[in-house]
This record gives structure tokens, C-alpha cells and sequence, in this order.
């Protein structure tokens, strides 16, 4: 699986989102669609991206019992997109129900991967809110587990969790991995991070950067610099 940087377009409106993918003029970065762009613009949005040739990551990280995400699972692969996420907090059932409803009828079906634990939790606030009290990395590695039991192809993980993934579920298992910032960089909200080469070097298979692509002066120059250190 090759590596690549995915842009996170957290936008809220359609145009707001092609007038910045128009500054890529003939580069076609993979996208990552999420909630508030998905909810404010629906299904529309992502064939409308589809159509200019970009590969999508649709990240709506549903969870809810089985049956209601096997059912959406059907809706959102009918859609096209090349790869979709469940939490795996929703249990090994939940994700299998999820794959299921993702095959199509010609036998393919996007990559389906499992979220961990938010890159925006820390250890404190998974033992004091979540009473999860094991170290954050052991978590991760159980969540990757599970989902390689339910036959998903990877998890979403902070890059300095895929190099222990990698160990636990093999290396084929895919590492998808937001929490990247430039060196010296505004963490936001984000707790658990990484440089770009740092995640390489860490083996994600995928970065998924949204601000310090979308908020930067130059956004070209910024995916440019990102898929320097990491891809090449
Ligand atoms: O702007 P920033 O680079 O922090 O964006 C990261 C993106 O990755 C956001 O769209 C966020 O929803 C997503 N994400 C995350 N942590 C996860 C799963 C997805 O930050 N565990």
C-alpha cells in the first residue's frame, strides 16, 4: 500500500471547499470529507469530488449498534468513496456489521479502518473520563486487534502509535494517522502529534493533515512540503 498524505477539508460549505481544491490545478490530493462538511453539503459533495478524480476518505466514525451501521454502511458505499471509518469502541460485532454492509454487488468495497482513540485524548482523560485505566498505547494496540478480528483493513492511530501497531496486527495493517504538525506549530486541539517526517520514520502508511494544510498562507506549498517528508 503506498504511502500518502490526505488532506482534511473541514469546511463547511461546497464552494469553500472546490475553490481550495482549485489551487491544486492539476495535483489531485487525496480528500478527506468529515462530519461538518458531510452534514452541511450531504452526499452531493463527495461525487462532486469524486468527479474531478480525487480519492476520498470519508470519515463520518459511525458507531451505533450493528444493524443501523451495516445499513449506512450499504448507504455510503453506494457512494464511491475509497475509504470509510467506524470507532472501534463500537465492538468487533459492530465492525463486522460494518464491512458487510460495505461490499458491493461486484465484490468491491472501500478500505474500511477503525478509529482507536481520538488523537485529541490523552491518558489522564481516558483513566479519569472514560475509566479506561491501561496505558493509552496498549489500548490502541487491543482496538487494532479487534479490529483485524473483525477482517478490517487498519485503524486511525497518532503516528507515534503505528510503529506498535505495526508489531501487534503486521505491517500490511494500515496506520492512518492525523495528529501532524510542522515543526513548532499551534497544536490546536490536538494532544498526541508528530511532524510529517517523524510519521514517517514512525511508518504511517497515511498522514491526515487538515489545518496546517487548509489554514496555511501558501496550501500547495504546505502539501508539497508534506508529502516531501513524507512520501518521497
Ligand atoms: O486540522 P487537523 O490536522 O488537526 O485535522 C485532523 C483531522 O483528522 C480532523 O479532520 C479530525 O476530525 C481527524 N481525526 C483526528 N483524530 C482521529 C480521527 C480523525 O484528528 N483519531
Amino acid at each position: 500500500m503506498g504511502k500518502d498524505v490526505i488532506i482534511a477539508c473541514d469546511f463547511n460549505g461546497a464552494e469553500e471547499t472546490l475553490r481550495f481544491l482549485d489551487k491544486f490545478e492539476g495535483k489531485k490530493p487525496y480528500v478527506k470529507i468529515g462530519m461538518e462538511l458531510f452534514y452541511s453539503e450531504g452526499p452531493d459533495i463527495v461525487r462532486k469530488i469524486k468527479a474531478r478524480g480525487h480519492k476520498i476518505f470519508l470519515d463520518l466514525k459511525l458507531h451505533d449498534i450493528p444493524n443501523t451501521v451495516n445499513k449506512a454502511m450499504k448507504v455510503l458505499s453506494s457512494l464511491d468513496v475509497d475509504m470509510c471509518n467506524v470507532h472501534g469502541a463500537g465492538t468487533i460485532d459492530m465492525m463486522k456489521a460494518a464491512l458487510e454492509g460495505l461490499k458491493r454487488d461486484d465484490g468491491t468495497r472501500p478500505l474500511l479502518i477503525a478509529v482507536t482513540q481520538l488523537t485529541s485524548t490523552t491518558e489522564d482523560r481516558m483513566r479519569e473520563e472514560l475509566l479506561i485505566d491501561r496505558p493509552l498505547e496498549d489500548v490502541v494496540k487491543v482496538y487494532g486487534e479487534n479490529a483485524m478480528k473483525a477482517g478490517l483493513d487498519g485503524v486511525v492511530c497518532s503516528p507515534l502509535e503505528a510503529e506498535g501497531v505495526h508489531q501487534t496486527c503486521g505491517k500490511d495493517f494500515l496506520t492512518v494517522t492525523p495528529g501532524v504538525r510542522f515543526q513548532g506549530a499551534d497544536l490546536g486541539d490536538q494532544a498526541r502529534v508528530t511532524t510529517p517526517e517523524m510519521a514517517k520514520a514512525l511508518g504511517s502508511d497515511y498522514i491526515v493533515v487538515g489545518r496546517p494544510i487548509t489554514k496555511a498562507e501558501d496550501p500547495v506549498k504546505a502539501y508539497m512540503d508534506c508529502l516531501k517528508d513524507f512520501v518521497e
